[in-house]
């Protein structure tokens, strides 16, 4: 059998199915009838929820799609995104209502480093940083670059950003300054914002620092704005560093937000695509921001009094979709945490839910999984029965982490308890959920995103772009424009088109990139990626842009980089590497060394998330005659079994080679 048959096998015995709570149904703000609406009427019911926000200009048209692949929303249209994130729950009376109850990772003596922020004081914040930009001299279109820790000025900067009209960058803090120098010049971005660092895992990690290494790559940045959080030594470059505290506090709290377009830029999100250069993801404010406050009411039928809390960083397009636009536009009460979920207790995670009475919660299948290893002690100190419905994201939650979930942390079953999981497949690119249960309306499957939202047109087709019948799997593809969708690849309209509209242009469907199946419902189940990006803790990875890290080193002469399962992270980077003639004698003496060397290049190229699970020094690649690697079989040794057909090999007996070479893991 091979892999993915495994898989499929596996999925047709999975018939476990959770009936939504009676009551939660009851009064879902999105009912059954919803799909059946926006069917009928798509631009309709699109035009319907654009009406969540609060626009500058009314719109002439729902939808320009006579260029296609180019999108235009809301056409005609104006409005403010910060407005809409901040102001106007301001002017609707909720001033006083928490916007943000932001937890420092740092506890002293029993005593947690925390701060509420209302809709009132992050108006002020916002406009306070907002007018600190414009006096830097930023002005509408130009790009900043935001490289920060989970802090509330990192909001604050997003949202001044939009503002003003200025697309931001958000880079992740755990990035390398080697990556953050290609985003920011990229996008030629003239400010940075940063922070002196961060608190991760107990200690200080700089971030400043890389800042100023990233600008010894690039010459684009003329500012660097810097928040004092953890108050450690910094290098300061009078010409071009500012201190937050000297530009922002001290402006004004008087700023009157400019409408832009709806098709304005409002964010480019970089992320890997198959080739080594990561893709800047852009994203346009009226279809955006009407799709992510949209789909953050229907996916987690919001309520006026919930607490809700998402675990991702603002690096990724989580945080963006569903910590920042998303639940602002919608007026939530939010719980933002800094550090990492062991610091400094392991159930530090649970003690926040208990202490905010969180009830929506939203984290990916891979901490789940870290949180099943340490065993359900851990949890059960603590009251989470504020919880009413548990999101995830970043890929498919096994069906045990999903029931762990649904009963562990969501109590489920329990004093007549059911806390719905709801499993949300969406992208960078989509820019938020496409395909999810609705609390209040799908039977979830463990295991199973289920069904497109309503609005959203998903289906899974064959190489020849047919629908494929129950039962059967395939390529997953949207077959309508969407609101929130990417306008293109930024600086970069060919490589748009042709990424993610060329395997489908006779049909013009968007191509994800994933492999799903449906099953004899016609559910949903999500198979991982069809090409070459490994999916890491829920982070998306490109096997190229690893490789390109790994050559860059003098020592290698080239090298494959394949992503195996893993039991903890999904899947795991693992990389084979042919070293340069003259340096393989030192190498197999030092084997540790050399691997560890290389592992670090890795890290300081990319980030820590790159980091390979296993480096292997190999004698040749298994390649085709035409030269093409045959990552297939890399993936068989990586992943323990017996390697796959040869036949197409060039020399047959190189695989033998590898299977008998050394494994060496480079966890230190
Ligand atoms: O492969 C899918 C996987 O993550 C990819 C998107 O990655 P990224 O743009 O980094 O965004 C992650 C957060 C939205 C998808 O192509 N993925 C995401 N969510 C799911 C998923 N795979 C299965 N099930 C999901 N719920």
């Amino acid at each position: 059998m091979t892999d993915s048959e495994e898989t499929l096998a596996n999925l047709s015995r999975e018939e476990r199915c959770f009936e939504p709570p009676a009551d939660l149904a009851a009064d879902a703000n999105v009912k059954a009838d919803a799909y059946d609406a926006a069917k009928a009427d798509r631009e309709g019911f699109w035009a319907t929820q654009a009406d969540r926000l609060d626009w500058a200009t009314k719109w002439d048209q729902v939808l320009d799609w006579s260029n296609p692949p180019f999108a235009k929303w809301f056409v005609g249209g104006t409005l403010n995104a910060s407005y809409n994130c901040v102001d106007r729950h301001v002017e609707a009376g909720r001033g006083d209502k928490v916007a943000i109850h932001w937890v420092g990772e740092p506890v002293t003596d029993g005593v947690a480093d925390t701060r509420d922020i209302t809709y009132a004081e992050l108006k002020d914040e916002v406009s306070r940083a907002a007018n600190a930009l414009t006096a830097l001299g930023i002005e509408a279109g130009d790009r900043v670059a935001i490289y920060m820790p989970m802090i509330p000025e990192a909001i604050i900067a997003m949202l001044a950003c939009a503002r003003i009209g200025a697309p931001h960058t958000v880079v992740f803090g755990g990035f390398s300054a080697d990556a953050l120098a290609s985003r920011i010049e990229d996008c030629g971005a003239m400010v940075v914002i940063t922070a002196d660092g961060g608190y991760r895992r107990g200690t200080a990690s700089p971030l400043k620092s890389a800042v100023d290494e990233a600008r010894t790559k690039t010459d684009r940045v003329e500012t660097v704005l810097v928040v004092r959080r953890t108050g450690q030594e910094v290098a300061w470059d009078d010409s071009v560093d500012v201190w937050w505290h000297d530009a922002v506090d001290t402006a004004s709290t008087e700023h009157a937000p400019q409408a832009f377009d709806a098709e304005h830029p409002l964010y480019v999100m970089y992320t890997s695509g198959t080739t080594g250069k990561p893709k800047g993801i852009l994203h346009t404010t009226g279809g955006y921001l009407t799709g992510s406050a949209y789909t953050h009411n229907a996916v987690f039928d919001l309520k006026p009094d919930d607490v809700y809390w998402c675990t991702a960083d603002i690096g990724w397009v989580t945080g963006h979709s569903y910590i920042v636009y998303g639940p602002l536009a919608n007026g939530v009460t939010q719980v933002v945490y800094e550090g990492t979920p062991d610091a400094p207790e392991r159930g530090r995670w649970w003690h926040i839910i208990q202490d905010y009475k969180v009830t929506l919660f939203y984290t990916a299948p891979t901490a789940i999984r870290s949180f099943m290893k340490q065993g359900r002690e851990i949890p059960d100190k603590f009251d989470l029965s504020s919880l009413r419905i548990l999101g995830s994201v970043g890929e498919s939650i096994n069906p045990e982490a999903y029931i762990w979930y649904r009963t562990v942390i969501g109590g489920s079953g329990v004093d007549g308890r059911e806390t719905p999981v709801v499993d949300t497949w969406w992208q960078t690119e989509t820019g938020s959920v496409m395909i999810s249960p609705l609390p209040g309306v799908t039977a979830g499957k463990p295991g199973s995103a289920m069904t497109a939202i309503p609005g959203i047109d998903a289906d899974v087709v064959d190489d020849d772009g047919h629908s494929v019948p129950n039962g059967y799997g395939g390529y997953l593809v949207i077959t309508s424009p969407w609101p929130s969708m990417l306008r293109t690849i930024w600086g970069d309209d060919d490589r748009y088109a042709e990424t993610y509209w060329s395997r489908f242009r006779k049909e013009g469907f968007y191509f994800a990139g994933d492999g799903a199946k449906k099953d004899d419902d016609g559910d949903i189940w999500l198979l991982g990626r069809v090409d070459d990006v490994m999916n890491v803790s829920g982070h998306r990875l490109s096997t190229t842009e690893i490789e390109s890290a790994l050559v860059s080193h003098p020592k290698v002469a080239e090298s494959a980089v394949v992503g195996a399962n893993d039991p903890d992270t999904g899947q795991a980077v693992v990389a084979y590497v042919i070293l340069r003639e003259e340096f393989e004698a030192a190498a197999a003496a030092d084997n540790a060394g050399i691997i560890k060397e290389l592992s670090d290049h890795v890290r300081k190229e990319i980030g820590p998330i790159a980091k390979p699970r296993q480096i292997m020094i190999v004698p040749e690649l298994p390649k085709t005659r035409s030269g093409k690697i045959m990552r297939r079989l890399l993936r068989d040794v990586a992943e323990g079994r017996t390697v796959g057909d040869t036949q197409t090999l060039a020399d047959s007996s190189i695989m033998d080679l590898i299977s008998a070479g050394q494994t060496t893991s480079t966890d230190d």
